[in-house]
């Protein structure tokens, strides 16, 4: 009943900011975004969170309460008389942020997103502590391509478990992007026909750029059939997180559409949506209707209506016009119109519609002049806008703009881009960074959030960011780096904690402007004219492998705290040879321009050892495999028939990248099989053109290579179908440690351009 009242009392405060002061700033606004779930049912969910976590003896341990006279997402931690701990907290998240707090630093044991599961020793004595914790601040996690790159196939299971750790670490605020069945019920309602429908919609890989108006149809077809199951699926995370506390943002119409709607309403106000990296028809260039053009409001209320019917809504709706793409008009008052013309789209289906906006489409960016972004940001009323300032550890917008000029934003760190694998991250920057954005004057801030295009990688810094995200104050990296390592094995060990110092000030100290796209010697298309570099000292890191090598003894048996230590062997085994790869690769190139053939072909001999070695090292792994992609994919298919075309979509996307690899290798992953027949393969190709150049006196052709690897090896594997392993083999150890023996000794005797200037020809910004 009490509780009743509360909640009364909440939804009245809510009406209250919503209708007399309008919309403020942080606390305000995430209130006003939060779920109305039930405090009793935000209670369960996060019990059976902690349930997953330290499984069925929880109940005996923790009691959970989820109570609304506390502060606005807090958490309390005491002890009862019964020697329980009892979290209590202003909402699901609140509670099992707070079990996180206290399983990491009262009880030393952490979990990560491959590793939820803990085991408390069963004579465990729960220190009696009182702690209290309090975040105003919105905690925001996910990329819109973050669910092509990584959650693509991904059922409920997955799902779950990273609901949970999204739980643990306070996030209340993300996305669900799923619309392909919403979007073929106002097709066919508005007359498109089914083959006209199939044209549009991307495959199962390739929605999120689809979605933003990039591509269209690449990977296609995707089955109405395969729509059900995606929306079915969305329909259960919303669920889930709701019932955390959770806010999630919902897809709203940004002005993108079917070239056949042009067959429908030909008198439409169209422009034809430019080349995005140079996909070919059909596949490109869809239609970006005016948003002042009627055509507009009709179909942005048919669609979200249908949004909000099928998943409800927390007031929030995110929408991109003009992402990576060039507004058709580049004037202020064209830009003023637009936003205004999308805010009251989701204003005339929900009043108190919130816009979510990426604030990419800003980042280096000449065409977007101060004036035209000052108009786009301020056509919306103030705190009705939220930007995520989309890489601020990097590119931050939020200067430049005046704090977006007085509209709510989230400082996010991006970090990764297309799910590559690298060690790196900018741990001072992040942490000196948000404060920074903080501390200055009149800042809009709300939020700290994270917007990986991929994650699997670098967890460290996810870590890292979100838990300086919910304190106030800036953390001392030492102690915080220190614990990192102890948690993490679960013991505490001299060594361990001085190989993440190795790392911290090393892999993790990147503070350059180069855009780090995980295109490294090793998952690059071979050419003479690559750069490579590094912005550490490379001894940092086999220092750090070393130690981790010679700690095998003391990592606890118990908890599976092995499993953890076996990933990041391998992960570190994997970058030492990544670096080596580079550094064979400088001394290629100069024996190359020497014409020391005898050089050559030893160098080149010890690169394809190096390859061996790396599909070793990653097949003992078992999140290095690309098996369990492939297999993942193929799961994911609604039927036996649709299989080959989700195998394609997976190989595709982390290769080719398009019909002709129109971004090749932009998504590359270092995985078993991978480098096997992909990486290596290539290399191999390379050698021996270059070689033979060598032998028979001519200059390497490498237009006529181009040709041939792509030919050869880079289109065909998107068509293969060769099966591969989805359990790791080997023992990690004792291949690392071979590993290391062969490969300690090699750059000590070779000079690598430390720190060099870079010349690395990316592209900016693919998503
Ligand atoms: C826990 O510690 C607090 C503060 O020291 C004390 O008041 C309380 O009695 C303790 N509770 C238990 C169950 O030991
Ligand atoms: C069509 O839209 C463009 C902006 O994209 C605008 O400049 C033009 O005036 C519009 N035309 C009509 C007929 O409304
Ligand atoms: C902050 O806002 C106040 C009130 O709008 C204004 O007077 C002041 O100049 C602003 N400060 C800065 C540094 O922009
Ligand atoms: C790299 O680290 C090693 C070992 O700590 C040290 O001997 C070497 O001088 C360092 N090199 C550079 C360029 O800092
Ligand atoms: C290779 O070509 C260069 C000039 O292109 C010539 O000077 C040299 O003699 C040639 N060497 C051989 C072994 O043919
Ligand atoms: C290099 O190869 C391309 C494609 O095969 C060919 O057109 C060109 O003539 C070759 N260039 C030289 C210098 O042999
Ligand atoms: C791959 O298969 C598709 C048909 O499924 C075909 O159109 C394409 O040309 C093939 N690509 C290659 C490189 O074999």
């Amino acid at each position: 009943m009490q509780k009743l009242w509360i909640l009364a009392l909440a939804i009245l405060a809510k009406v209250f900011l919503s209708l007399g002061l309008g919309l403020g700033m942080g606390p305000e606004l995430a209130l006003h975004l939060a779920p109305d779930t039930l405090p009793d049912v935000q209670e369960e969910a996060a019990r059976a969170v902690i349930q997953r976590v330290i499984g069925p003896r929880s109940s005996q341990l923790f009691l959970v309460e989820v109570s609304r006279i506390l502060d606005f997402r807090s958490f309390q931690i005491s002890m009862l008389d019964s020697g329980q701990i009892l979290i209590a907290g202003w909402d699901g998240v609140s509670v099992c942020k707070g079990f996180h707090h206290y399983l990491k630093y009262v009880l030393e044991r952490d979990v990560d997103w491959f590793k939820m599961r803990i085991e408390l020793p069963t004579n465990l004595q729960l220190p009696n502590v009182t702690i209290r914790s309090t975040s105003t601040t919105i905690l925001y996690h996910q990329n819109v391509c973050t669910w092509s790159y990584s959650f693509a196939w991904w059922g409920f299971e997955q799902w779950r478990r990273h609901i949970d750790w999204m739980a643990m670490m306070g996030i209340s605020l993300t996305i669900a992007p799923v619309q392909e069945a919403v979007w073929q019920d106002v097709y066919t309602q508005l007359g498109l026909s089914g083959a006209e429908i199939e044209a549009h919609l991307a495959g199962p890989a390739f929605q999120a750029w689809q979605r933003m108006g990039n591509i269209r149809g690449w990977g296609g077809p995707l089955k109405p059939e395969y729509q059900r199951l995606q929306e079915l699926l969305q329909q259960h995370i919303l669920r889930a997180q709701r019932d955390l506390g959770i806010s999630v943002a919902l897809p709203a119409f940004a002005g993108h559409l079917p070239t056949a709607m042009r067959r429908i309403y030909p008198n439409g106000n169209y422009t034809e949506v430019e080349r995005w990296n140079s996909f070919p028809d059909p596949y490109c260039c869809g239609l970006f209707v005016d948003p002042l053009d009627p055509i507009f409001d009709l179909v942005a209320a048919l669609f979200l209506r249908r949004v909000v019917q099928r998943y409800g809504s927390n007031h929030i709706f995110f929408c991109d016009p003009f992402n990576e793409l060039q507004p058709p008009v580049a004037e202020p008052d064209y830009m003023r119109s637009t936003a205004a013309a999308i805010h009251n789209s989701m204003r005339s289906v929900d009043p108190e519609a919130v816009w979510l906006l990426q604030g990419w489409m800003f980042v280096k960016n000449i065409y977007w002049t101060d004036a035209m972004m000052e108009a786009f940001l301020t056509a919306v009323p103030i705190g009705r806008l939220i930007v995520l300032d989309l890489q601020s550890e990097q590119f931050p917008q939020y200067q430049r703009t005046d704090s977006y000029y007085g509209q709510p934003f989230v400082w996010c760190m991006l970090h990764n881009f297309g799910g590559t694998l690298g060690m790196f991250g900018s741990a001072d920057l992040v942490n000196n960074g948000i404060e920074a954005a903080r501390r200055m004057p009149n800042s809009s801030i709300v939020g700290v959030g994270i917007t990986p295009e991929g994650i699997g990688q670098n967890y460290v810094m996810y870590s890292l960011v979100l838990e300086r995200g919910w304190s106030e104050l800036p953390l001392d990296l030492d102690s915080w780096f220190k614990h990192f390592a102890r948690t993490r094995y679960g013991v505490d060990d001299e060594g361990l904690q001085q190989a993440w110092q190795l790392l911290r000030r090393s892999v993790y100290s990147f503070r350059g402007l180069q855009k780090m796209r995980g295109g490294y010697t090793v998952t690059r298309r071979p050419a003479l004219n690559l750069d490579p570099f590094t912005w550490y000292n490379a001894s940092d890191v086999l220092e750090a492998w070393k130690l981790l090598l010679s700690s095998r003894a003391i990592i606890p048996l118990e908890d599976d705290k092995y499993a953890i230590y076996e990933h990041d062997l391998v992960d570190i085994t994997r970058q030492y040879l990544q670096i080596s790869a580079d550094q064979l690769y400088v001394n290629l190139k100069s024996a190359y321009r020497k014409r020391q053939v005898a050089r050559f072909e030893y160098l080149g001999s010890k690169l394809l050892q190096l390859f061996g070695d790396l599909e070793h090292i990653l097949a003992s792994g078992s999140n290095f495999l690309l098996g369990t992609w492939l297999a993942d994919a193929q799961r994911a298919a609604p039927n036996a028939a649709d299989k080959p075309n989700f195998e394609f979509n997976a190989r595709n996307q982390i290769t080719a990248w398009g019909p002709d690899g129109q971004i090749l290798d932009y998504a590359c992953k270092q995985w078993s099989g991978l480098v096997l027949d992909y990486y290596r393969p290539r290399w191999a190709l390379f050698l021996d053109d270059v070689t033979l150049a060598l032998h028979s006196n001519r200059t390497f052709n490498s237009t006529a290579f181009k040709l041939r690897v792509s030919q050869e090896v880079e289109l065909p594997f998107s068509n293969k179908s060769d099966v591969y392993p989805v359990e790791p083999m080997g023992n990690t150890w004792f291949i690392s440690q071979n590993i290391y023996e062969r490969w300690k000794e090699y750059l000590r005797d070779t000079q690598f351009l430390h720190n060099n200037r870079i010349s690395v020809n990316l592209k900016l910004g693919v998503q």
